[in-house]
């Protein structure tokens, strides 16, 4: 079945598209829609403690993918200059953003944890998951609070790239440390240090490229 095209080529109407999912619409998408699937995921288990382990999981997993969006496009765009990458980059702001979002129900999950099985919430932390996990939502909520021009512009450039570029390696290694120190009880959980390594890489060889061609330029 061919759709009336109303005058617009395919090539606008594409574009139409994506831009119906950049910037705030795709913040809020995300969000909601972590929200939901983890509320959904808590409900199936009968807001039990699977359920609610399940929901906290879950948050940690799609904030790990939004993280890892956020944290290669840069150098995607950099490195393979494609539509879908041209759009990464163009969203990063938006992306870094969804990921604070989903990482902020994160907690909602771990408190119902916390209410509903303390003796399991108390063998599954630590002070450490404590102090460290802490520090990291200390640098997603000044992140968050600085994604936004006028914020930007009051702390000023050089604040700005020490905070953004020292929380998002920050967050990084807690996600490496996360996922690793349940790799001895759940072996597959080796499987999830893989986007974050190749994220890495990434970055490390577009800007070893940008240093090569700043170096070339006479
Ligand atoms: C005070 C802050 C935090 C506390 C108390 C906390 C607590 C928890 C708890 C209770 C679990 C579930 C453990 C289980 O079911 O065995 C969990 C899982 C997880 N959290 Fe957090 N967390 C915090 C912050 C963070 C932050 C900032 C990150 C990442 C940047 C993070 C990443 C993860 C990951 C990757 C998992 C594992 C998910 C899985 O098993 O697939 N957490 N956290």
């Amino acid at each position: 079945m061919t759709l009336p095209d109303h005058g617009i080529s395919p090539a606008r109407r594409a574009g139409r598209t994506a831009a119906w999912f950049d910037g705030w619409r795709l913040t809020v998408a995300t969000t909601l829609t972590v929200a939901a699937l983890s509320a959904w995921l808590a409900g199936m288990g009968g807001f039990e403690i699977d359920g609610i382990r399940l929901a906290v999981r879950f948050t940690a997993r799609a904030s790990l993918v939004l993280f890892c969006l956020a944290f290669a496009a840069s150098a995607l765009a950099r490195l393979w200059p494609a539509a879908a990458a041209r759009w990464l980059r163009r969203n990063r702001r938006y992306l870094g953003l969804s990921f604070a979002g989903s990482h902020a129900v994160h907690p909602i999950a771990i408190v119902a944890f916390a209410a509903t099985a303390p003796l399991a919430f108390r063998a599954a932390t630590s002070p450490a998951s404590f102090i460290f996990g802490g520090l990291g939502y200390a640098f997603i909520v000044a992140m968050a609070a600085t994604s936004f021009d006028a914020a930007a512009a009051r702390i000023g450039p050089r604040a700005w790239r020490l905070l953004h570029t020292s929380g998002i390696y920050y967050l990084w290694f807690q996600f490496m440390v996360s996922f690793g120190e349940r790799i001895p009880a759940m072996p597959n959980h080796a499987w999830f240090l893989l986007p974050l390594l190749a994220v890495m890489a990434l970055r490390v060889v577009a800007a070893l490229r940008g240093r090569r061609a700043r170096e070339a330029t006479p």
